[in-house]
């Protein structure tokens, strides 16, 4: 289960969620199974810049965050307003920007990065249109290092969606390396999580 979760914070996830629920996606906040794989990519040494796009209520940030070394850079784009609020009182801490993922590579150019080292998705890829697919890829995909990472997290009960075969073979058409990673069944719903790398030219 999402056990870690405050109440505070499943309050105003389900909230956003029963308001906004093609936007938020998920009825629950991430688990710390789930958290724990995702953050696996992160760096763990140096001075990294991560980024996070649809952290929510920060299910996966602290994880992120205790990972990063000091020095590093924190990102997070939420488009919920909600959810920024939330994140901003709860994770002083964290840079939030309230943003459109697919709005990356300019946010990004606002606040001086050229690159980032690692990108932590949790956006509801499988509900969204063709194009809004690419367009958050490609914002993606423009603003990794070359030896950059990125991680999307997928539901096992979306897999028979349009949207959900549609988002592999965006992902394939946009990076060299895709591994899917065994799914973790203690979440709600169960999730995968894909690892990408080496973004196409
Ligand atoms: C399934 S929730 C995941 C929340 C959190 N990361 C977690 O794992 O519990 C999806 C989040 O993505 C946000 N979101 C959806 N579309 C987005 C977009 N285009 N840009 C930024 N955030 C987006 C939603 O508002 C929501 O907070």
């Amino acid at each position: 289960m999402n056990s870690r979760a405050t109440l505070h914070e499943y309050r105003t996830f389900l909230s956003r969620a029963l308001q906004r629920p093609s936007t938020v996606g998920a009825v629950l906040p991430t688990s710390q199974h789930v958290a724990s794989a995702v953050a696996d990519v992160v760096p763990a040494t140096g001075t990294p810049t991560v980024v996070e796009l649809g952290p929510g209520t920060g299910a996966l940030t602290d994880l992120v965050e205790q990972r990063l070394p000091s020095g590093s850079r924190h990102l997070a784009v939420e488009i919920d307003p909600d959810m920024v609020d939330y994140l901003r009182r709860s994770r002083p801490w964290l840079e939030v920007h309230h943003a459109d993922a697919a709005d990356l590579p300019t946010l990004l150019n606002q606040q001086g990065i050229t690159h980032v080292d690692a990108v932590i998705s949790s956006i509801p890829w499988t509900l969204l249109p063709l194009y809004q697919q690419r367009r958050a890829l490609d914002a993606v995909a423009h603003s990794l290092a070359p030896h950059g990472v990125f991680t999307a997290l997928t539901y096992i009960t979306a897999l028979w969606r349009p949207g959900s075969a549609a988002f592999d073979r965006a992902l394939r058409t946009t990076f060299e390396e895709v591994v899917p990673r065994t799914p973790v069944w203690r979440n709600v719903p169960p999730a995968r999580v894909y690892i990408c790398r080496r973004a196409r030219p």
